[in-house]
């Protein structure tokens, strides 16, 4: 529960007037910055834990993604709101027009179907499928890796950061990514 706190805080400040002289910017930054930190975080747990040979580690990986999709959804829900007025249209026609909107959509349907799927029961359903499913979750984080990236205008230092992070998260997971593409 503790990581929704920012969150509350963050529309506490919103719709007190305490936040900067544009709220709305402010608060669709947060909440993808929340979104992506969270999607690293949950990506870092099982590098971790093999080292250092904590199992126990990763029972965290569920809860830290499902934060990052809640983060992430709130992150669409701010757009919607605030950028289109809830108009469908416009939000169709943005997905569409702009490269960075159309990757951030990708990315969240991706970590809605890993949201959904997580749940026990749907899991042991899915047996062998469910971890090719989970594999998902790297491409999710080079669309929103590249979602960062475009969506700044001037400042690329920080996206780019993150990119590394990403493409460093995904290193260690070389040898299994490789073995896909040789099947
Ligand atoms: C569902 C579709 C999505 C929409 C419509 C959307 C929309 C936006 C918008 C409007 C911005 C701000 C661009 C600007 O500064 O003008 C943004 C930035 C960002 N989004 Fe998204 N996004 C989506 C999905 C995601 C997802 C799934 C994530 C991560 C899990 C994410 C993470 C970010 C990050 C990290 C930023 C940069 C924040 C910053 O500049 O500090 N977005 N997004």
């Amino acid at each position: 529960m503790m990581a929704f706190l920012p969150l509350l805080a963050l529309y506490l400040l919103a719709f007190t007037e305490q936040l900067g002289a544009d709220p709305v910017e402010d608060v669709i930054h947060f909440t993808g910055i929340g979104a992506f930190n969270l999607l690293l975080i949950s990506l870092l747990i099982t590098p971790i834990a093999k080292k250092y040979r904590q199992g126990y580690l990763l029972q965290t990986r569920r809860l830290v993604g499902l934060y990052s999709f809640t983060y992430a959804l709130f992150h669409l829900l701010n757009f919607l709101a605030f950028e289109v007025q809830f108009d469908l249209a416009l939000f169709f026609d943005e997905i569409i027009d702009r490269p960075y909107i159309t990757v951030g959509m990708a990315a969240l349907i991706i970590l809605l179907s890993l949201a959904v799927t997580s749940i026990t029961a749907i899991r042991r359903k899915m047996g062998k499928k469910w971890q090719k499913l989970h594999n998902g979750v790297y491409l999710a984080v080079l669309l929103i890796s590249l979602h960062f990236f475009w969506s700044v205008k001037s400042d690329i230092v920080e996206p780019l950061i993150y990119v590394a992070m990403a493409v460093f998260l995904l290193s260690l997971r070389k040898d299994k990514i490789k073995r896909w593409f040789k099947r």
